[in-house]
Order: C-alpha cells, then structure tokens, then sequence
C-alpha cells in the first residue's frame, strides 16, 4: 500500500481538518508529519466542534490509529490542553494516538526566543503565532534538539538545563527584560511548571517509532493518510520566505516527517479555498483592502483558529495555485468554503502579476521587494445559498462554470467540493 496525502496549497486554513475527519473512515491510520502546535485544524459535527493543533483529525472515527510522526514539533503544554478539550467533548483516547520517539520538544524558552526574534523584527515580523516553531525546528536542524524519546532518559533534566540555559543567554542578547514576556497568559516560571507537569500526559501516551510503524502498516495493507499542517506558500523552501513556517509543509516533507519513501507516496490531496486567505505578514498579490475582503472576512469567518487574528482575504490566485499543484505532484483537488462566495455578482480569479514591467505568472523571488499587480479575470458569480446543497446537481450552473474554469486552468480534477464547515456540508465529485 501507499500512503496518501493531503495538503494545503495556499496560506493554510484551506479546511484540511474538515477534509481528513470527513476521509478518515476510509483510512487505518491518519499521520501529522510536519509543524506543531501552530497549526488549528477545526472539524465540526453534529453541533460539536473541536481545534486540533498536534493530534491528526482522524481522532474522531474510534477504528482509526492517529500517529504523530517524527517530522512534528510538539508542546507538551498545548498538548494536554488539547487532550482535555476531546475529553471534555466526549472522545475517548488510548492507544489509538500515538506518538514518535524521535518528534523534538517545544521547550518554555523557544516560546521565549520567539518572541524577542519577533519583537527584534520590528515591522518586519512574520506573524509567526509564537508558539515556539522557528527556536524549536532551528535546535532540531542545530542537533541542539530534545526529543520525545529523551523524557524517558535519566539524562533529561540535565538537557533540559543545559538547553534552557543556553536560550537564556540568547535571550539576554535581545532583550533583557524577558522574564516579563508573558507566555499564553502566564509568567515564565508557572508556565514552565505548567509545562513541566503536562510531560506526564506526554509520558502516558503510546510511543511508536512511528517510521517502523507505518511501514510495517503498509506492509500489511493498511491504508494511511498523511495530515499536511499550514499551506504550500508557507513552506521553508518555496513560500515567501522569510515569511514562511520552519518546516517544509510539501510532499516531500511526507517522506521526512515520516520516514516513506517517495515511491510509497500515492494519491495527493490539494486543497484550496475558492477564494484566498492569509494570517500573518508577507506578500499576497491578491489582497483585498475593500469592503470585498471585509465580506469575505465576515462571511467566512476568517478568524485564526489558534490565534484569532483576522486572516488577510483576497481572490484566488491561479498562478499561485499551479505553483502548489506542480512542487506537490497533486492528483486530486478540493475546493472549500465555495459558500462563502454566495453574496458575490462577479467573481474575481488572479491569471497571472504584474511586476517589475512584466507580466508573469511566475511569483518573484522577493514579494517584498517590488509591487505585484495582479491580472484578474471576472467571472459571474451564483449568488444562490450553497450551505443546504447535497449533491451536484443542485449546484447553480455559475458554480459548475467556476469548477470547470479552475480545473482548465490548472490540469488537475476538483473531486471535492465544500459548502460549509460541518461534516455533512461535503459533495464529492
Ligand atoms: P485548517 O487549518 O486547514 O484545518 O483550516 P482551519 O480550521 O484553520 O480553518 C478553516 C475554517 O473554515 C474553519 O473554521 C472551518 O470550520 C471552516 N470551514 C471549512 N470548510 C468550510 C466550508 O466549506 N465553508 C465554510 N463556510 N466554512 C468552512
Ligand atoms: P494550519 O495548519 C495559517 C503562519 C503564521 C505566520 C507564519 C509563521 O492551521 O493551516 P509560525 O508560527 O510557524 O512561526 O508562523 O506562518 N502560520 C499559519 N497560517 N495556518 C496555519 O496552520 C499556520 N501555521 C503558521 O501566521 O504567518
Ligand atoms: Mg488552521
């Protein structure tokens, strides 16, 4: 067997949450393999809804195994929170989440240096969510990291010493006033103690070397899903760095934060929004400043799911989305959140920029250092409510135009088509 994949193609909070809870009855295993606790995945159903940021959205169907692979950076702190929020929802979990040996640790003092990096930044900050991603990916990729595997070690408190005590002196170098920087609401000390006591919900979950695990279960003809976090245009190689998380957030990250190899790579899930959202700074070329992006702010309740931000909204970018489909060898798309276009006349869609006297559809290597126009092209939009739809049929024929459109555009089939965040609001092509 091999392992399917699904991922975000844009800025991230494209619904791959949503998708993975609606897929997961379909798969044995659903696997993270890259970021952290800076992702928010929501998945709602039946009047319910739930956050994930470390554990895959496979949690909810009790016959799937839920694998935190390698490639994820996790918080023990967020972790137990999270914990507690499905058990309060009524999920039960034991020995169907498990998590790799070899995943690092967010420690208290990278969620420290994340924040004097950000501060230090001044007006050119990422946005970054500061939960300690960049301090914690640069200590893994440093060899300075700590793992899962090593709170089991006799040797752990002298690492976590010797780790913490090195953050400090960093730290120091930026801002010597640190012990004021609040983290999720508490002062360094509680916070650590707090993290320190969540290490034995870390403890009580199962750990796996998951790269054996999931081989051994493609061996034996399970089928796995591999649960992409952020988006494409936030990968650490290809997005517009340095606006960008630490990780790459691509196919290829599949094979690392896993341990697969490329040939057991199988279908690839793309997912985008039919319109396009960022949180966080850097280039956008198809931002909207006026009362259209504020409509579809409201309408799509373009809120961060781990910070609350407002997402940035604009229309979607074509060429940006060829970009993703071609760095991820995509095989199947899926379209979100088409809903949220209902209250539009005319449909606005990005065909290629503008840029530096030229007209192109490649994005520049700095989105910083000049001004991206788009060219966009209008489309007629349905303006009919799509969130009661259940099956393509009932789609308005403006809405089979916009499906046919993107798929001419890009090559590539659009299986899935979104209509609104609950499990059921889902039509498969
Ligand atoms: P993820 O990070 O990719 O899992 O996405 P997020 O959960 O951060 O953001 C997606 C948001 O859109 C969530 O609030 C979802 O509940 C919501 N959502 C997902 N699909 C749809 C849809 O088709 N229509 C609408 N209106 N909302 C959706
Ligand atoms: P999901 O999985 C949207 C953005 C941040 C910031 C940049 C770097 O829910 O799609 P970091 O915390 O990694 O240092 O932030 O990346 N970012 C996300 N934006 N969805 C996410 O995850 C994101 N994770 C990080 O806003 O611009
Ligand atoms: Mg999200």
């Amino acid at each position: 067997m091999k392992v399917d994949v699904l991922l975000g193609l844009q800025w991230g909070d494209e619904g791959k949450g949503k998708v993975v809870d609606v897929l997961t009855p379909k798969y044995d295993i659903i696997a993270r393999f890259q970021g952290g606790p800076n992702a928010g995945h929501t998945i709602e159903f039946e009047g319910k809804k739930f956050i994930l940021h470390t554990i895959p959205s496979g949690i909810f169907n009790k016959n799937t195994e839920n694998v935190i692979g390698n490639g994820v950076i996790i918080d023990p702190f967020v972790l137990k929170k999270e914990l507690a929020k499905l058990k309060e929802g009524g999920i039960v979990i034991g020995d169907n989440l498990m998590v790799s040996r070899k995943a690092h640790l967010i420690l208290p003092t990278h969620r420290l240096l994340d924040a004097v990096f950000e501060k230090a930044k001044g007006d050119q900050k990422i946005g970054s969510t500061l939960k300690g991603i960049g301090p914690a990916y640069t200590d893994k990729i440093s060899r300075n990291g700590i793992r899962v595997g090593d709170i089991e070690s006799s040797k752990f408190e002298q690492r976590y010493a010797q780790a913490k005590a090195r953050h400090i002196e960093i730290i120091k170098q930026y801002d010597a006033a640190y012990d004021n920087i609040l983290i999720d609401g508490l002062a360094f000390e509680a916070y650590e103690t707090a993290w320190m006591e969540a290490l034995e919900s870390l403890r009580a979950l199962k750990k796996v070397n998951s790269e054996y695990y999931i081989n051994q279960a493609l061996d034996n003809g399970k089928k796995v899903l591999a649960e992409g976090a952020q988006g494409t245009l936030l990968d650490i190689d290809f997005g517009s760095y340095p606006f960008v998380t630490s990780s790459n957030t691509t196919t290829a990250g599949v094979c690392s934060g896993l341990g697969v190899s490329p040939s057991r790579v199988g279908k690839i899930f793309g997912i985008f929004k039919a319109y396009c959202t960022r949180v966080g700074s850097g280039p956008f070329p198809t931002e909207l400043f006026d009362d259209d992006g504020q409509l579809l702010r409201d309408v799509g309740r373009e809120y961060g799911s781990t910070t609350g931000r407002p997402r940035r909204c604009g229309w979607l970018d074509l060429p940006a989305l060829k970009y993703a489909i071609m760095l991820n060898g995509v095989s199947e798309l899926m379209m979100m959140k088409a809903d949220v276009l209902s209250d539009f006349q005319q449909i606005q869609v990005a065909t290629a920029y503008t840029y530096n006297g030229m007209t192109t559809e490649e994005l520049p290597y700095d989105g910083t250092a000049c001004e991206i126009e788009p060219v966009l092209n209008s489309l007629q939009g349905w303006n009919e409510d799509l969130t009661t739809k259940t099956e393509l049929a009932q789609f308005p024929q403006q809405l089979h135009d916009y499906i046919s459109y993107i798929e001419k555009e890009v090559g590539v089939p659009i299986k899935l088509v979104s209509v609104g965040p609950d499990r059921s609001q889902t039509i498969m092509k």
